[in-house]
């Protein structure tokens, strides 16, 4: 065991509940017996919390590796999300609070709300989208993103939203992936004080997009921006938001959707150079998504929500909108960077909306420290009860300054594992039940069954190993998008009958989880899954670059960067100049999220016998280390070693 790990399982601090989150908890430590008991009926008991239109008649129909939930029943995510809220008291409750990064604010209620979700969800009838259709979802935060993906709901369309970040390129693989018959975008957005022109990187897309008859463009950018932005607009193919809505009427009746009927298509990066549709149903992931948010954020009426990730991830999926929407819940959303135009913009916003339950990526929160405590100092964060964390492992540095200078000492601290795969949280601590452990993600939740298997998938009580999940969870996703051989080869083969989540992980001697990192050639920079071979392809395309490989680097605020070795075609010559190309390349190819940090030119790549590159060399070479000295928590060299077991087992 290297030293850091040893360090890292020494962490003797523990935060046990305070007494007072304990008795107004929702969450409640007889959750875990009443799972272990009887796991599918405690399901069925979560879904029906839900608002069904008819009940289902089998719970749970599990032929490895396909899952079905609730089979039967009919529902209507956008219903539950806001119909079963307009009856009572909450239909004049904020469902939306949003803040522009130039400081424009909008407050949508429930009725507000549901209101344009009607409207849109016409809007698009009246355009011929339909119920199975697949339609592109490519916008900044602003509260039209999550109308539109609950528009789709309310039809029955299935959305794919595509991270605004994305190139004009990635967004046309995706569309063309699930043949989109439309694209929902806005003329563009802001991101540090710059306009982002969505529209026109939409119009480099659709070029080249056979199924998309037609776009529908929210105008963000006041008067002439617009233009400026290149957001025209073509005839009989695009259409301004607004025209449409105004046109349409205020009531859609909500398609009554099948349990197993799909919801959305989310593409993932893998381990190929091909982004995964990641396919979920309507009845389990809202089962799940809206179970885990009550517990895990612990969310009451009086609470203010702000879950800081993009809708693009999973995350701005379960955590943005279908979790707390599911529950009544009132969410912030903020467009813009976290620093723009000062570093305290997101305590600012925190104290300005009275921000109760906060949750946002390990990388912010190093980004935060950095910064300094002097900014969130100048803010009264008192409201604020509830911290969580996700995306990568936290380091304790990092959730013991969180949990001082952000919670005070007062907020407990959720360190929620999940994957865009797994649809919700599935392993965190249960707010006012765990006692916590910096770095640590504690235990799977209740329902939840995970498992560490060594390299030939036996079981291991402790110590090192591969995070597995045995049984089916009812917002597991249920195949990749028109590839099941690949679904099944890549979660289902490593270790038969069980899904391989692709991290490696260590349980201590307490019982208690530590996430440490991707096994396979998956990178986690900044909280972006990044697949290794996307960018090697995106690098070969590169008419002067002959071969590539690329590894992530530990990188102290972003968790992992990308490091480029990249060998030249004959007549090349590595310059800085061609450096800058080729990561503006990758940029143009995949989005800015994917530009290497470094490129090195070399002459070869070592590989093994079989050709596999030797990434753990490489990556030592790129962080000009020896194994073992390393600063952060997810011990690059324990994930090495793991990884090359990984690889070596594999063959
Ligand atoms: C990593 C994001 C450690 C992990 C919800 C996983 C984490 C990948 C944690 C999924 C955590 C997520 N601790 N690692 N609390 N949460 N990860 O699909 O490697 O964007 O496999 O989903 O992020 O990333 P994805």
């Amino acid at each position: 065991m290297s030293d850091q790990l040893a360090t890292l399982l020494d962490e003797q601090r523990r935060f046990p509940p305070d007494p007072a989150f304990t008795a107004a908890a929702n969450a409640t430590a007889d959750l875990y017996q009443a799972a272990e008991t009887d796991r599918i009926g405690f399901w069925a008991e979560q879904a029906r919390r839900l608002t069904w239109m008819e009940p289902w008649h089998t719970t749970l129909e599990w032929t490895a590796p396909h899952a079905k939930w609730f089979l039967g029943g009919k529902l209507n995510v956008s219903a539950n999300c806001l119909d079963r809220h307009l009856a009572g008291p909450r239909r004049n409750k904020a469902a939306l609070i949003w803040e522009g990064e130039p400081g424009d604010r909008r407050v949508l209620t429930y009725w507000d709300l549901a209101r344009e979700v009607n409207r849109a969800a016409n809007a698009m009838k009246a355009r011929g989208i339909r119920r199975g259709d697949r339609v592109a979802i490519y916008m900044p935060m602003i509260p039209e993103a999550a109308i539109a993906m609950l528009a789709c709901t309310r039809i029955g369309a299935v959305h794919s939203v595509v991270f605004g970040g994305f190139s004009s390129e990635s967004l046309r693989d995706r569309i063309n992936d699930a043949e989109a018959v439309a694209v929902i975008t806005t003329d563009g957005g802001y991101r540090r004080g710059q306009i982002v022109p969505l529209k026109r990187y939409v119009d480099l897309a659709v070029a080249e997009c056979a199924s998309v008859t037609t776009v529908m463009v929210v105008q963000r950018l006041a008067g002439t921006a617009s233009a400026e932005a290149g957001a025209t607009m073509k005839p009989g193919r695009d259409f301004w938001w607004h025209d449409l809505l105004r046109a349409a009427s205020s009531r859609c009746e909500p398609e009554p959707m099948d349990a197993e009927d799909l919801l959305f298509i989310l593409y993932t990066s893998g381990t190929t150079g091909k982004p995964k549709g990641i396919v979920h149903t309507t009845g389990g992931y809202l089962t799940q998504v809206a179970a885990t948010t009550r517990w895990v954020f612990d969310l009451k009426d009086e609470d203010v929500f702000w879950c800081t990730a993009d809708i693009g991830w999973v995350t701005g999926h379960s955590y943005v909108v279908y979790g707390p929407l599911a529950n009544g819940a009132t969410v912030l959303m903020y467009e813009g960077a976290p620093d723009w135009p000062n570093r305290d913009r997101m305590w600012e916003i925190a104290a300005r909306y009275g921000v109760t339950v906060f949750y946002t990526a390990p990388t912010a929160i190093r980004a935060f420290m950095k910064w300094g405590t002097e900014h969130p100092a100048r803010h009264d964060l008192s409201t604020l009860r509830l911290l969580g964390s996700v995306g990568e492992p936290i380091n304790p540095e990092a959730w013991i300054w969180y949990h001082s200078h952000i919670g005070n000492g007062r907020c407990p601290i959720v360190d929620t594992w999940w994957q865009t795969e797994t649809g919700a949280i599935m392993i965190s601590p249960l707010p006012g039940v765990t006692t916590t452990k910096p770095g640590s993600a504690t235990h799977p939740l209740p329902g939840v069954s995970v498992v560490l298997l060594d390299t030939k998938g036996v079981a291991l009580a402790k110590g090192g190993g591969f995070l597995a999940l045995t049984e089916p969870w009812p917002s597991m996703l249920r195949t990749i998008y028109g590839d099941d051989a690949r679904y099944q080869e890549t979660y289902w083969s490593r270790f038969p009958g069980r899904y391989f989540a692709g991290d490696g992980a260590k349980v201590d001697d307490d019982g208690y989880w530590w996430v440490l990192g991707r096994v396979d050639d998956v990178l986690n920079v900044a909280g972006h899954r990044i697949g290794t071979m996307e960018v090697e392809s995106a690098l070969v395309d590169h008419p002067s670059v002959a071969e590539a490989a690329v590894v992530g680097k530990t990188h102290e605020l972003k968790g992992q960067a990308l490091a480029a070795f990249v060998i030249l075609k004959e007549g090349n010559h590595p310059t800085a100049q061609l450096k800058d190309d080729l990561k503006d390349h990758v940029a143009r190819k995949i989005g800015a999220i994917a530009k290497p940090d470094d490129i090195f030119f070399v002459a070869d790549v070592p590989k093994t016998r079989s050709g596999k590159i030797m990434r753990r060399l490489l990556k030592d070479i790129a962080e000009g280390r020896t194994l073992g000295d390393t600063t952060t928590l997810a011990d690059p060299a324990v994930v090495a070693k793991l990884k090359d077991q990984y690889e070596s087992d594999e063959g």
